[in-house]
Formats: structure tokens, sequence, C-alpha cells
């Protein structure tokens, strides 16, 4: 029987490098002759995800909780697809998930809006078999130059994201699927890193014979 498909999840503030990085795993997996298939959250193609982008470039507003259940539907969307892709032997790689889901609605410091709230309706979900975190301090974000004008892209949110993001990194279950690499390297030795990590994520799973979990 084939090996399956390893679900693997970028992560980081907004100029962490993520979408970059998720590009050139997914061309380093197919060249190694590996299938797979990179998708993004939010997915803006669909109708949920219109309304998202609608709310992210201020066209639009909702309240917290209804938009954060809109971050968490787009995923749900996409759920039975990556499952099947994992099945078939692909190998899935995200560029954010609910993770980011989690932060940045908490981010918002509502008191019926935390951290823990934010999880549920993304339970169920198939899990990660890696988190792969790109850490980057304040001072090189703001090096990397300015924000676009989208909804959380505000030095006040991005800060509040950077401490939930550590918190969410030091609680179970979620602690166990962080690996975090230094995104203020160069971009090739984050590429290094990160196909490192993605190696080790590959024998493990294999090697324990490990099946896809469910947040
Ligand atoms: P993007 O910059 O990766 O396109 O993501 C758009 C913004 O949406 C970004 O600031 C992070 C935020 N976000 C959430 O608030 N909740 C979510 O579930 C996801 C996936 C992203
Ligand atoms: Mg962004």
């Amino acid at each position: 029987m084939p090996a399956r498909g390893k679900l693997i999840v970028l992560e980081g503030l907004d100029k962490a490098g993520k979408s970059s990085q998720c590009k050139q795993l997914a061309a380093k997996l197919a060249a190694q002759g590996l299938k797979v298939n990179a998708i993004s959250f939010p997915d803006r193609t669909t109708p949920i995800g219109r309304m998202i982008d609608a709310y992210l470039k201020g066209d639009d507003q909702q309240d917290d909780h209804a938009i954060h259940l809109l971050f968490s539907a787009n995923r749900w969307e996409v759920a039975a697809k990556i499952r099947a892709d994992i099945d078939a032997g692909i190998n899935v790689v995200i560029d954010r998930y609910y993770y980011s889901g989690c932060v940045y609605s908490a981010a918002k410091n509502s008191d019926s809006l935390g951290l823990a709230w934010a999880r549920k309706p993304d339970e169920g979900l198939p899990r990660p078999d890696a988190v792969i975190f790109l850490g980057i301090s304040q001072e090189e974000a703001a090096k990397r130059g300015g924000w676009g004008g989208e909804k959380y892209e505000t030095k006040a949110i991005q800060d509040r994201v950077r401490e939930l993001f550590v918190q969410l990194q030091s609680v179970e279950p979620e602690k166990q699927d962080f690996v975090r690499i230094d995104a203020g390297q160069d971009l090739e030795e984050v590429a290094e890193d990160v196909w490192e990590a993605v190696q080790k994520v590959f024998k493990r799973v294999d090697l324990h014979g490990e099946a896809l979990r469910v947040v």
C-alpha cells in the first residue's frame, strides 16, 4: 500500500514569508516525484471566501463571532477534499490554517472570543502532521516594509497576534504540532530549515504508520 499523504501547515504573522515558502516547499516535494496539492486559507474564491475578502478589505462589516465562523466554514468547505487527498497519497501543503483562525480572532480582545472559544468550530478538521511556524521579530517585520491595507494589518493587532501565537504554542494540544523556524534568516536558509523539518515529519509518520488525526 502506498504511504498516505502528509498534511503540512505553514503559519506565521503577515510578512513572515509563508506564501513563498509554501510555493518552494510544494515545488521541492514535486521535484522528488511526490504528489502535492498546495492550498491557502482563506480561500477567497468560494462564496464564503468572497464574504471574507470583502471583510478583510473593509468593504463589509461583520460581527467578530460571525466572521470567525465564516473563516472556519471556509476550511470545512475543503476538509473532505484534504482528507481524500491524504488517503490517495497526495501531500497537502497549507498556507495558514485554524491556528491563524484562533489567534487573529482572539487578537480582537473581545471578552466572549478567547482562544478556547475560537478553536471550537474547527474541532474535527484534519489535524496537520506538523505546523511549521515562521517566526519573525517585530524589528525584522518592520524592516520588511509596510503591511497592505487589510483589516488586521495594523501594529496593534500584529503585536497581539504575535503574543497569542506564543501562547498557542505553549498549550496542549497545539504545543506538539509546532516546529518553530527563524524566518528572519535569508530566504534560502529558511527554505532549508523548512525542508529539514518536513523530512523529519515524513520519516516520523511513515516509520510509525501514523494515521491522520483530527483537531
Ligand atoms: P492572508 O494574508 O494569508 O491572505 O490572510 C488574510 C488575513 O486573514 C490575515 O491577516 C490572517 C487572517 N485570518 C484570520 O483572521 N482567520 C483565519 O482563519 C485565517 C485563515 C486568516
Ligand atoms: Mg496577509
